[in-house]
């Protein structure tokens, strides 16, 4: 039987001050109750090692972060909603695609597949219990769930084309182009992972910031757009377009995880900034470049030899292009020297609302009733 006179031992409750100090935060929102405790003040909310309550929403500190929560409710989609069956038709088709074609693709499809979960493990096991504010739980929740309906579009795609499961989402762990971009990511979730890990020195939130880098900047906002540009990029000449359509919205969706993480470390920084050394600036740039090479090779591996307005070298350059921007995003100074955009219609492909009939497929529109509006 349970005894809930004596509540469990819990590791917040380690941080619990000396007397006279000014009481600790319960970081993680787990910790005893303290009753009869005072309202929250805005004042007191903060990105990392808060002093307020981790369990009251309001009073909002940081509408950026509640708009984009709003932002993804109403970007709400499925991927069952999204018809294979032209997709199906050209898999099965002898001479539909080409076998550099299909091997771009299963990689792709392989990439992403576990990717999907690595992102959501990371939010939910690392960065969650870290960031001690409610508006950007709130969101984090939302993008926790964008992450399955992601996952979800995989199972669907590997059922719809009958393709091989094991094949697919084993990939991470069998092609070495594959395996080493996720190995460089998880090593970040694995420091934070630690039972003893704490926010609170300097030390620590720089790893914190790190795991932020790693996932939300590199992750979703590097190599997830050399993906969807592979896969768009079939989707403009007309193939796949089931899985370019689906691939569109979780592009919507990653815009605003990316630029959530980004919002996200601007504000820590903001709110410490002792963090934001010149040695530590040089290292999340040093993490930007060293990315851009494995995407580089992950490029080759993929499109050995390239096809009709796709090839490594133009994935290559996008990528410069778009690790620069990522660095501009931060306030850093680029990695790259500059880069011409080789993919402009991308940024079409981000635009919904306007490029409606972008791959002349259905679009399935969950507003409630106000505009599509996400950037
Ligand atoms: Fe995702
Ligand atoms: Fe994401």
């Amino acid at each position: 039987m349970l005894d809930w006179s004596e509540p469990k031992t819990n590791p917040a409750i380690a941080l619990n001050p000396t007397p006279g100090e000014a009481p600790a935060a319960d970081a993680t929102g787990l910790g005893e109750i303290e009753r009869g405790g005072a309202r929250v003040s805005v004042d007191d909310k903060r990105m990392i090692n808060a002093r307020a309550d981790v369990n009251q929403l309001l009073p909002l500190k940081y509408r950026w972060a509640w708009e984009k929560y709003l932002s993804g409710c109403n970007n709400h989609w499925m991927p069952t909603e999204v018809s294979m069956q032209a997709d199906i038709a050209l898999w099965k088709s002898r001479d539909g695609l080409t076998d550099d074609e299909r091997r771009m693709i299963k990689r792709n499809l392989g990439f992403f597949a576990a990717s999907e979960s690595l992102v959501a493990n990371n939010i939910v096991l690392a960065i969650y219990r870290h960031l001690t504010n409610p508006e950007c739980r709130q969101y984090l929740l939302r993008q926790a769930f964008e992450e399955a309906i992601h996952t979800h579009t995989f199972q669907y795609i590997v059922e719809s084309l009958s393709l091989d499961e094991g094949e697919l989402f084993n990939m991470y762990r069998e092609v070495p182009s594959i395996t080493d971009k996720a190995a460089w990511a998880l090593k970040h979730t694995q420091n934070l992972d630690n039972p003893d890990f704490r926010t609170g020195t300097p030390d620590a939130d720089q790893a914190f910031l790190r795991d932020l880098v790693a996932f939300y900047v590199i992750f979703e906002g590097m190599w997830f757009y050399t993906g969807f540009a592979q896969i768009l990029s079939l989707g403009r000449r007309n193939k796949m377009v089931g899985i370019a359509e689906q691939y569109q919205y979780i592009l919507r969706d990653e815009s605003i995880h990316l630029n959530f993480g980004i919002d996200v470390i601007n504000q820590i920084k903001l709110e410490n900034p002792h963090l934001w050394t010149s040695a530590f600036q040089d290292e999340v740039r040093g993490m930007i470049a060293e990315a851009a090479e494995l995407e580089s090779a992950y490029g080759r591996d993929t499109m050995p030899r390239g096809f009709l307005g796709l090839n490594a070298a133009l994935c290559e350059q996008y990528m410069h292009f778009i690790a620069n921007r990522r660095c501009a995003q931060l306030g850093l100074a680029p990695v790259f020297a500059e880069a011409e955009n080789p993919f402009p219609w991308m940024s079409e492909a981000m635009d919904l609302k306007k490029e409606k009939n972008f791959f002349e497929t259905r679009v399935i529109e969950y507003q409630n009733g106000g505009a599509l509006s996400w950037d």
